[in-house]
């Protein structure tokens, strides 16, 4: 199940439901080795990375059941934070697992972790907002080797909000005695989310959400049941894929208050948004306007959704103007897109310019990364006549199953 096949030109029409959100349910599922007891977090994706990460849990020693309301992990047998290579280097959110193991353990050993092939992602912002705290690191044959004889609050100051180190520092913070206080910490809903498992469970934690975090840590925690939030990546994804296909949608469970940005863009290119708490109902242009987009972290437009605008654009009116400023290399669609007869110029590794044409035409194309994969899959079906979008590995990994999802829209598209 390699491939998708999608027989593009059909509005989309119809409603779906958007799946639990991959980024928030990663570093709580990561959390649960912080809290000794169990914890049923609910509302997970069935997704390649919540597969990886539970098999990373049990090889730490973790009891983990897909039970039919959610996950139940129950960390108390963990003793050693030791990780096996291949889990660790295909997924770079196992990162996250390295304050939790460092706040249960005061030792790990990992590989360098993995992930999407967008950008260098190098790990700095991790490893000295943790040495801060007490954490020394070692480097042994390709091997990150951490540890802390006494893991203690600290002062620190990000100075790039990342989403990661934030979330490895708040794990770290919540084990760790006495105080920690994290200037410039990332915003991102997922940070709140995380937050708000731990409270749950016992941890006094100010300020998710704001750039400012402070953590009392050392507290005893308990295990709890936690329901994830909707993915707002995936509910963007159908909702600026529709921009693009054309039609009219509801996503059932969209979580419009943390989707801000991303309603915008959908407004100026054309879209007609009603936001409510049942979801979001989007209503399409007959060719998307022009944009200048700039991606920010949160509550900037989000990074993750930049190339469904990309593909979008390709069929728009006038031209659209992208800047992308988190990672480098994530224009790679653009080769792809070309071969569906887009008109793009990229002009250094952070811009592209899109010329929309009135049609794309359906052609083979390769996913080399989740985001731009699932954009590969709405250019799919913007496109006249047939695509094959190969790859889908990648996509795998963040969306639930994208094809039933277009397919309750009413696309004509299967795995194959
Ligand atoms: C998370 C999300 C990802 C999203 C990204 C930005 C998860 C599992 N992944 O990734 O979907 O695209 O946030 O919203 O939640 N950086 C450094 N040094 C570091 C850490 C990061 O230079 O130590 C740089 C990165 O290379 C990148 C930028 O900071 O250019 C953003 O990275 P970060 O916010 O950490 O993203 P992730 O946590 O990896």
């Amino acid at each position: 199940m390699d491939s998708i096949r999608i027989q593009g030109g059909i509005a989309l029409q119809g409603k779906v439901r958007i799946q639990g959100s991959k980024n928030a349910s990663l570093p709580v599922l990561a959390a649960t080795l912080l809290v000794r007891e169990g914890s049923l977090i609910r509302n997970c994706p069935r997704i390649a990375d919540v597969h990886s990460m539970i098999s990373l849990l049990r090889s730490l020693g973790c009891s983990v059941h897909w039970q039919k309301t959610g996950i139940f992990v129950d960390s108390a047998k963990v003793t050693k934070g030791e990780m096996p290579r291949e889990a660790v280097t295909g997924m770079r959110s196992s990162l996250c697992l390295l304050g939790a193991l460092i706040g249960r353990c005061g030792e790990v050993t990992m590989e360098y972790p993995g992930g999407c092939v967008i950008g260098e992602r190098p790990i700095d912002l991790h490893l000295s907002a943790l040495r801060q705290m007490g954490v020394e690191f070692m480097e042994k044959e390709g091997q990150l080797r951490a540890s802390a004889d006494a893991l203690h609050g600290a002062c620190i100051c990000l100075p790039f909000p990342s989403v990661g180190a934030t979330e490895n520092i708040i794990l770290a913070g919540v084990a760790a005695e006495g105080e920690t206080v994290l200037e410039g910490a990332a915003r991102e809903p997922e940070i709140q989310t995380l937050c708000r498992y731990l409270s749950c469970c016992g941890a006094c934690i100010e300020g998710a959400g704001s750039s400012r975090i402070v953590i009392r840590g050392g507290r005893r925690l308990q295990g709890t049941k936690f329901w994830v939030p909707s993915d707002r990546i995936v509910a963007g994804t159908y909702l600026l894929g529709c921009i693009g296909v054309g039609g009219e949608i509801f996503l059932e469970q969209a979580p419009a208050e943390e989707m801000e940005a991303v309603l915008l863009t959908a407004e100026e290119m054309g879209g007609r948004v009603c936001r409510s708490r049942e979801g979001i109902y989007v209503q399409a242009p007959e060719r998307p306007l022009p944009v200048k987009l700039i991606t920010a972290p949160y509550p900037g437009f989000p990074t993750d959704l930049q190339s469904v605008v990309l593909a979008a654009a390709a069929r728009g009116r006038g031209c659209t103007g992208i800047e992308e400023t988190i990672f480098e290399n994530r224009f790679r669609i653009v080769g792809e897109l070309k071969k569906m007869g887009a008109c793009i110029e990229q002009t250094d590794s952070s811009h592209v310019k899109v010329w929309g044409v009135k049609a794309l035409q359906g052609a083979r194309v390769q996913a080399r990364e989740l985001r731009g994969g699932a954009a590969l899959v709405v250019a799919g079906l913007m496109a006249e006549g047939e695509s094959f979008v190969g790859g889908c590995p990648y996509i795998y990994r963040g969306y639930e199953n994208i094809c039933r999802d277009f397919r309750e829209l009413g696309a004509r598209v299967t795995s194959v």
